[in-house]
């Protein structure tokens, strides 16, 4: 008997892009992101305007989805939105959402846990991507996320360690507005450090015990660091940019880095998963095949579509999670704090 096919709407909306895909089984039909341009004339993501945003952008987002995938809401078999972690007034638009659409078209709802969707999105039927053998190690690195998670099973998940203050991509963000930067200002860095000298200048790394990950003290560092030698010399910046960029660059990779060999050390686990925004690094991608040839681990790093915050990575989880008939009560609450 041909197996019956799975279609599986996808809605996330827990920080600043509204995001709809519409998945057959494992694979990706449409995966559409309207990402919020608002944000970068304060220089970080205002939640009340993230929320206001996307009220205007889910209709016409999960419309193109649907009409990207060339399929009828009516053909879905169910809808999964992003429960938490996140922005509250964000979730709360797309969790609204897909409860009222499930609820339309009585199919089931399946709330997803965002940190779990940027780990699974490795398991979306993707030509030319491996997917990662269990178990693995997976470090999620974005603007608002640093985690190291060992993943036994695609539910059975152990988070190792996270940051206790910033987000690594926070700390690009934040070092980037020091430098006059524009938001978010990872990519620029990224691109001026493969330009500069990594060891012109020496930012000291945080002591941070076990896999936990701190990320303040560096920003402190970077902004005094700045402040001191532009009074010096105030064309100090834009004389040295690239290599404050390759320095700052350095020391961020060198952390993240060190907690990854310390977790393999932990573990024994050598296969690695990276995703979230940051994953688009140049340096990190640079170390992490370096470490393949001289550690001998295998690494991971999906399409970069589905690594920043998408939909796409929710339906998977939603396929899964229909797969084991594990479907919500429609009095499920969007949860600002949610743990994997
Ligand atoms: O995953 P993402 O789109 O959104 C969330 O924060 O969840 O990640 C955005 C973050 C920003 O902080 C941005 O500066 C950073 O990813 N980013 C980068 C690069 N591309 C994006 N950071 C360093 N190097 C990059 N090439
Ligand atoms: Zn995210």
């Amino acid at each position: 008997m041909k197996k019956e096919n799975i279609y599986i709407l996808g809605i996330e909306s827990s920080c600043d892009d509204t995001s709809a895909a519409v998945l057959c089984n494992d694979e990706i039909l449409s995966n559409v992101v309207a990402d919020q341009k608002i944000h970068a004339e304060y220089g970080g993501v205002v939640p009340e305007l993230a929320s206001r945003a996307h009220q205007q952008n889910i209709v016409p987002v999960v419309h193109q989805a649907l009409s990207g995938a060339g399929i009828s809401k009516d053909q879905l078999s169910a809808i999964a939105f992003t429960r938490g972690p996140g922005l509250m007034g964000s979730l709360l638009v797309g969790t609204s959402f897909a409860k009222s659409l499930a609820y339309g078209l009585g199919i089931p709802l399946i709330d997803v846990n965002h940190m779990q969707a940027h780990i699974l999105a490795h398991f979306i039927d993707e030509k030319g991507h491996q997917k990662p053998p269990f178990p693995f190690l997976a470090m999620t690195i974005s603007g608002g996320h640093t985690q190291i998670v060992k993943v036994t099973n695609y539910f059975e998940m152990e988070v190792l360690g996270e940051t206790i203050d910033d987000a690594v991509g926070e700390a690009y963000d934040k070092s980037g507005k020091t430098l006059g930067l524009g938001y978010p200002a990872g990519p620029e860095i990224d691109k001026r450090a493969q330009l500069g000298n990594p060891k012109a200048y020496k930012f000291t790394k945080p002591k941070v015990e076990g896999l936990n990950f701190s990320f303040s003290g560096l920003k402190t560092a970077i902004l005094y660091f700045i402040q001191r030698e532009t009074k010096a010399n105030p064309k100090f910046i834009e004389e040295n940019l690239n290599d404050i960029c390759a320095s700052i660059q350095y020391t961020i990779i060198g952390i993240l880095m060190d907690k990854l060999k310390l977790a393999v050390k932990q573990t024994g686990i050598k296969h690695i998963a990276i995703g979230g925004g940051v994953s688009a690094n140049s340096g990190i991608r640079k170390a992490l095949k370096d470490a393949e040839k001289k550690h001998g681990w295998t690494t991971y790093i999906p399409k970069f579509e589905y690594t920043t915050d998408n939909a796409a990575m929710i339906a998977i989880v939603g396929y899964l999670k229909y797969l084991e008939k594990d479907f919500s009560d429609f009095d499920v609450m969007a949860t600002a704090r949610l743990k994997i």
